[in-house]
């Protein structure tokens, strides 16, 4: 079972995956030690040919949290044989003779994660692949919606920043039509606007969206407010976009007191510091949440195949 895409999640799916971390969150908080037994001698391999943080060591730290050892390597396209110009699948048809019980690969270009995962039959997730998806950052930030709403039906998500290059904000629009009543405001200057696949998806999945790039209109009745920063090194060489979308305390007060705010971070200047007292302001409980999610995540492919 590979992780590619947000596509492949149905909302039962979803739902069994939330109550697990949930569980799972409780459990850690009261004897991390029962976890620590439950993938003992398992191997998780990570090779990332893009930077990343949190994706890569929350990945290893649910592994490691979870009694499973972690191999890894987080400059795959300098260091690995990528390098020497070897493909993505001979690259894991070996990793696949080492005997992992699943690899987690970020690739810098789109649909790369995929061809590694059509030639191997060790289960593959996908951490990022160019401005495609992110399906576990996607499965991380609807579940601290649904901590914080107790639903995810019914809410009004506004999308912003860079949703043209972002691959998180694609993924979770394709999360939030599982499920009835949401309503997306993509909230961003033309130059970046959501592309017309992710539109067509929910179209076809009966979810509605709008455009509304004046800020105060678009927060005024939010749920959520999710921001994400200007992918400059997905833009085309010589195209110069300028930052106008920053959120502010002046920015926070066109939000209703019972929105949150959300990032997938790494935040660079799209949200001030001010900001992060706000009560309202989830990005750093987002980021913890995303090694649980992904302990449910790996504990779910581990048992199934132990099945
Ligand atoms: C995101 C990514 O890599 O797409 N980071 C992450 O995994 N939390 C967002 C970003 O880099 O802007």
């Amino acid at each position: 079972m590979h992780i590619l895409s947000a596509d492949q999640f149905t909302k039962k799916q979803l739902e069994e995956l939330f109550a697990l971390t949930s569980s799972i969150q409780q459990k850690f908080a009261q004897d991390k030690n029962e976890i620590l037994q439950w993938h003992k001698g398992r191997v998780l391999i990570t090779l990332f040919y893009e930077p990343s943080t949190r994706t890569r060591l929350s990945f290893a730290s649910a592994a490691a949290h979870m009694g499973m050892s972690v191999i890894s390597t987080e400059n795959a396209r300098e260091f690995s044989s990528a390098a020497k110009g070897e493909t993505i699948e001979d690259t894991v048809r070996v990793l696949e003779q080492y005997a992992p019980d699943a690899v987690v690969i970020r690739h810098h270009e789109t649909g790369e994660v995929a061809r590694a995962a059509a030639a191997t039959n060790v289960p593959i997730i996908n951490a990022g692949d160019g401005k495609g998806e992110h399906p576990t950052q996607s499965l991380l930030d609807t579940y601290t919606i649904w901590q914080h709403f107790g639903k995810l039906t019914n809410l009004r998500i506004i999308l912003g920043g860079d949703l043209l290059h972002g691959r998180t904000a694609r993924s979770l629009a394709k999360l939030l039509a599982c499920f009835e009543g949401n309503h997306i405001v993509f909230n961003t200057i033309p130059e970046l606007q959501m592309a017309d696949d992710i539109k067509q998806y929910l179209d076809d999945r009966g979810l509605t969206y709008e455009e509304e790039s004046d800020m105060k209109k678009a927060f005024a009745q939010a749920d959520v407010v999710y921001w994400t920063r200007l992918q400059k090194e997905r833009l085309p060489e010589g195209v110069h976009i300028d930052q106008t979308y920053a959120i502010d305390t002046k920015a926070m007060g066109y939000m209703p007191d019972t929105a949150i705010l959300m990032h997938p971070l790494p935040r660079v200047d799209e949200i001030a510091t001010e900001v992060d007292n706000d009560p309202r302001a989830k990005y750093f409980t987002q980021a913890g949440n995303g090694m649980f999610v992904r302990m449910a995540l790996l504990d779910t492919i581990l048992t199934r195949l132990k099945q």
